[in-house]
C-alpha cells in the first residue's frame, strides 16, 4: 500500500502520539464523514417521514439512499429488507422478541449459539430461555478456533428452531465457515449471521451466505453510531410481528385500533438516527473512492504476517487463536503469564496506546477456555507497521520491569 490513509482521520493529527488499537470496538471516522455530518447538520437535517417542507422532503432522500448503498453493498432484494436499528443488541433483541410474539418461537424449542458469541447474540436468547423455556446449546470450536461440525452434527436435533452465529470472532479473529453451516442446515431453520466483524473487513453478500437475517454495524466501518443495519428476509419479514412499535410503523390509527405501515418502516419505530444513517453515505464513498476492499485484504494480511512474526518471538504470550489458521482476521487477543490483562492495558494507556482488555464481551467463550481475561489488539486501514513496532516495544518495557 502506497497512501498513508492515517492522514485522512482527523483524530491522528490532533492526537500525533495516539496508537489506536482498538478498532473492534468502533473505527475512527475519516475528514469526509465529518464534513458531511457537519454539513448535513447545518444544511439540511430535519425530521422524516412526517414533513411536507424542502429540507424534510432532502433528509428523507438521503436516508432512503443511505439504504440503497447497504443494498448494493450485502446485495439484498430490496430496501423493503433493511431495517435500521440502534445497536446490536437491540436489533437481536427486535427479532428475538417479534419471533417470540409472532409464534416462532416456543417452549423448548432450541436455538444453537457457538461458544465464541459476542453477548449481544446471547442475552436475547437467555432472557427467552427464562421467558417461554426455549432451550440453547452451544457449539465447540475445534483447534483452528473453527466451528466444530462434529459437535454441530450432535447438536443439531429436529428441536432446533434456529442457529445464530457471528461469521468473524471479536476475540479470536477467525472467520468462521458458514457455507459448511447452511450445507448442513435444514429448510425449517431459521439461519442468523451476526456480521458486525465481517463487514469491517470484507464483503459480505447475504445470498451466497444463504442466511434468513444479518446484522452488522457500520459505526465499525467509518459512519456515526447508533445505526446498525438488520437485514431479513421479505418473505420471512411480512408475517412477523414486531414486538413493539410507534409513530412511524404505524400506517393508521382509528380511535380504538391501528394498522401496521408497510416494510420495513412497520420495524423503525419512532424518529431514526436520521444523521448517522446519512453519515454512511460518504463511509461508502471513502470506501469505494478511495480504496477498496481488496486493498483492506492485501494490508490486513500484510499487518497480520508482521503482527504474527513479532509475536512469535514471545514465548511467554499466549495468543488466543491458532496461529496455524490463515482464515482471520487482524484481531489478536492474549495474555502474558503473570500479569493481569488490565494492567497491560493500564500501562499501554499510559504511553497513549489503546488496547481493549477483560472478555470483550464474549464471556461465554472466556466460561469455555478457562481464562479469566485477555487484551485485545485490533488493527485498521489507518495503521502501520510502525504502530506494530511501538505497540511491541511497549510490551516489551512492560515484560521487563
Ligand atoms: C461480533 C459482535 N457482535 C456484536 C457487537 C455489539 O456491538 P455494539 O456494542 O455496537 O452493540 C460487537 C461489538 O464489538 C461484536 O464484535
Amino acid at each position: 500500500m502506497n497512501k498513508e490513509y492515517k492522514k485522512d482521520f482527523p483524530i491522528f493529527k490532533n492526537n500525533p502520539s495516539l496508537i489506536y488499537l482498538d478498532s473492534t470496538a468502533t473505527s475512527q471516522k475519516p475528514q469526509i464523514v465529518i464534513d458531511w455530518i457537519k454539513d448535513y447538520l447545518e444544511n439540511t437535517y430535519s425530521s422524516i417521514h412526517r414533513g411536507l417542507y424542502n429540507i424534510s422532503e432532502q433528509s428523507e432522500l438521503l436516508y432512503k439512499k443511505s439504504k440503497v448503498k447497504v443494498l448494493e453493498n450485502i446485495w439484498a432484494n430490496s430496501i423493503k429488507e433493511i431495517i435500521y436499528t440502534y445497536n446490536s443488541t437491540y436489533a437481536l433483541n427486535l427479532l428475538s422478541s417479534s419471533l417470540k410474539i409472532s409464534n416462532k418461537l416456543k417452549k423448548w424449542d432450541k436455538v444453537l449459539l457457538s461458544i465464541t458469541e459476542h453477548n449481544a447474540n446471547l442475552i436475547p436468547w437467555l432472557i427467552l430461555k427464562e421467558e417461554i423455556w426455549i432451550e440453547i446449546e452451544y457449539i465447540n470450536v475445534d483447534s483452528e478456533y473453527n466451528l466444530d461440525l462434529v459437535d454441530f452434527k450432535s447438536k443439531y436435533d429436529e428441536k432446533v428452531k434456529i442457529i445464530s452465529f457471528t461469521h468473524v470472532s471479536n476475540v479470536t479473529g477467525q472467520i468462521f465457515d458458514l457455507e459448511e453451516i447452511w450445507k448442513r442446515k435444514r429448510e425449517d431453520t431459521i439461519f442468523i449471521v451476526d456480521a458486525s466483524q465481517s463487514v469491517p473487513h470484507f464483503k459480505v453478500d447475504v445470498k451466497a451466505l444463504n442466511c434468513d437475517y444479518l446484522f452488522f454495524t457500520w459505526h465499525k466501518v467509518f459512519a456515526d453510531t447508533w445505526i446498525w443495519v438488520l437485514w431479513w428476509k421479505e418473505k420471512l419479514l411480512k408475517d412477523l410481528k414486531p414486538s413493539f412499535s410507534w409513530w412511524g410503523a404505524i400506517w393508521k390509527i382509528e380511535k380504538d385500533s391501528f394498522s401496521y405501515a408497510w416494510l420495513p418502516d412497520k420495524f423503525e419505530a419512532g424518529t431514526p438516527n436520521i444523521t448517522a444513517a446519512v453519515s454512511l453515505l460518504k463511509a461508502f464513498e471513502y470506501i469505494n473512492n478511495i480504496w477498496w476492499y481488496n486493498v483492506l485484504e492485501d494490508y490486513e494480511n500484510n499487518l497480520v504476517e508482521y503482527f504474527l512474526e513479532k509475536l512469535n518471538k514471545y514465548s511467554n504470550i499466549k495468543l488466543i487463536w491458532s496461529k496455524q489458521s490463515k482464515n482471520r482476521v487482524w484481531v489478536f487477543s492474549m495474555i502474558i503469564d503473570w500479569f493481569h490483562s488490565n494492567d497491560i492495558a493500564d500501562m499501554l494507556a499510559e504511553k497513549n496506546i489503546a488496547v481493549r482488555s477483560w472478555k470483550h464481551c464474549a464471556h461465554r467463550l472466556f466460561w469455555d477456555i478457562w481464562l479469566n481475561h485477555s487484551f485485545r489488539v485490533s488493527l485498521y486501514i489507518y495503521n502501520t507497521k510502525g504502530d506494530i513496532d511501538i505497540f511491541f516495544k511497549n510490551i516489551n518495557g512492560i515484560i521487563q520491569k
